[in-house]
């Protein structure tokens, strides 16, 4: 007999989306394989999994402690929490204008080169106190906990010194000390040239390589490091430079690539053996070549296209065709795309990337797990991972992106507690 501190029971389906404790992404056809029970039921102890399978089986197999929790999911979706690979939530103040200004015909260039852009909230940022910071990043955790997001990669890079960079990647060491969620720190201070350095960009690089990313480095502040690489920002020299000496210290690697323009980024995120390349938006043939036979997760953001109404689409089917390993993921910024809902980035893939919603459930679940290097932890719900998990209000995996601009998210358990709903 196993020993359970929580079971859900009567899933109509219990999506586990992975049979094993695979570290590997999934790709091509197994990408829409969800390894899903019907009339399924879970058990958890101390916050991991110790078993899936039947309902009609559990009483047999698990004992459930006298002060443990059942949880009748009477018919409902269950499946792990999402994984949000890409986000920027820590920042001052929101970005509205630029929207009203955008909707009004401005592009996202315009507005940056005007000033606004990733610059306004640079200015923002550095103005605020970290006090201030952490209660705006709270509110964005409660909002991502709420859609059922219970894992998300986090950002700095609104700071672009070492003082304010140290400032944003403490308010995510203190929400992962007080909040339920778990925010994988990821260090950006390559998210922009500041404006004091707009005509020595070179000077900023070597800032970012000989002060800020080794005293971000020493204070353990953060797991990866993350440069964007576009025309106008970073170039292939300096984003190579920067990501060299972060592998050095220890970094994983990101990148923001291929977003406005195909810069190559995708080939060399895949040279470098990046953990994630992010955006691809203009990824070219040479680039999904490069990605199907790397390591590198491309994280694909639906949210941002739709947000900034860009005037391409990234070649999803083409890059699952070819092998590449796509996660889904908000981006969740003031700037590029103000949302905290995963759930939507779910309908947008499927709406406009053409993913199937079982292919849209494996990259914003396991293979997102596998974008911040967390598969064989959470991502499935499978024996051994964490118990984090959301009981949808949906009676079929289809309706979770097909219903749109609600929340279905009607339980979220996060290490084995339950952190929303009642039932
Ligand atoms: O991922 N591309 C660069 N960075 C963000 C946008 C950040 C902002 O506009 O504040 C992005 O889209
Ligand atoms: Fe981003």
């Amino acid at each position: 007999m196993i020993s359970a501190d929580l079971i859900i029971v009567n899933a109509g389906e219990l999506v586990r989306v992975c049979d094993n404790a695979s570290p590997l992404p999934k790709r091509g056809q197994t990408l829409s394989e969800l390894c899903l029970i019907s009339d399924g039921a879970l058990a958890a102890l101390d916050g991991r999994i110790v078993w899936t399978g039947r309902t009609s089986a559990i009483a047999s197999e698990v004992r459930l402690l006298p002060t443990g929790t059942e949880i009748d999911a009477r018919g409902r979706v269950v499946t792990p929490g999402l994984v949000d690979a890409h986000t920027h939530p820590v920042f001052a103040a929101p970005r509205a204008m630029e929207f009203a200004m955008r909707v009004a015909g401005k592009s996202y260039q315009q507005i940056a080169v005007e000033g606004g852009g990733i610059a306004n909230s640079v200015a923002k940022t550095r103005a605020a106190t970290e006090d201030d910071l952490y209660h705006n990043a709270y509110a964005v955790a409660e909002r991502m906990l709420d859609f059922g997001t219970t894992t998300a990669d986090a950002k700095s890079g609104y700071g672009l010194t070492l003082a304010d960079e140290l400032k944003m990647l403490r308010v995510i060491r203190r929400i992962n000390e007080t909040h339920p969620i778990d925010w994988i720190p990821t260090a950006m201070p390559a998210h922009e040239i500041p404006v004091e350095f707009k005509h020595a960009p070179d000077d900023y690089v070597e800032l970012v390589c000989r002060e800020i990313l080794p005293v971000i480095a020493r204070e353990k502040l953060a797991r990866f490091n993350d440069v964007f690489f576009e025309t106008g920002v970073f170039n292939h020299d300096q984003s190579k430079r920067i990501q060299s000496v972060a592998g050095e210290l220890g970094f994983g690697l990101k990148f923001h690539v291929d977003e406005l323009s195909d810069v190559g980024g995708a080939r060399l995120a895949a040279e470098m053996n990046a953990t994630s390349a992010d955006h691809l938006v203009y990824i070219s043939d040479d680039g999904i070549a490069a990605l199907s036979h790397a390591n590198t997760v491309a994280v694909m953001l639906p949210g941002t296209c739709y947000f900034l109404d860009l005037p391409r689409k990234p070649p999803v089917r083409k890059m699952i065709e070819a092998g590449v390993a796509v996660a889904l993921a908000t981006d969740c910024n003031p700037g590029s795309n103000m949302t905290e809902s995963a759930q939507l980035a779910l309908n947008q893939a499927c709406v406009l990337y053409k993913m199937s919603p079982a292919e849209a459930l494996v990259a914003a679940t396991h293979n997102a797990a596998c974008a911040v290097a967390m598969s064989g932890d959470i991502g499935a719900l499978v024996p051994g991972l964490a118990c984090d998990i959301v009981v949808w209000d949906a009676r079929d995996h289809l309706e979770i992106p097909y219903h749109y601009g609600v929340n279905l998210a009607s339980v979220v358990i996060k290490n084995g507690k339950r952190v929303r709903g009642v039932a």
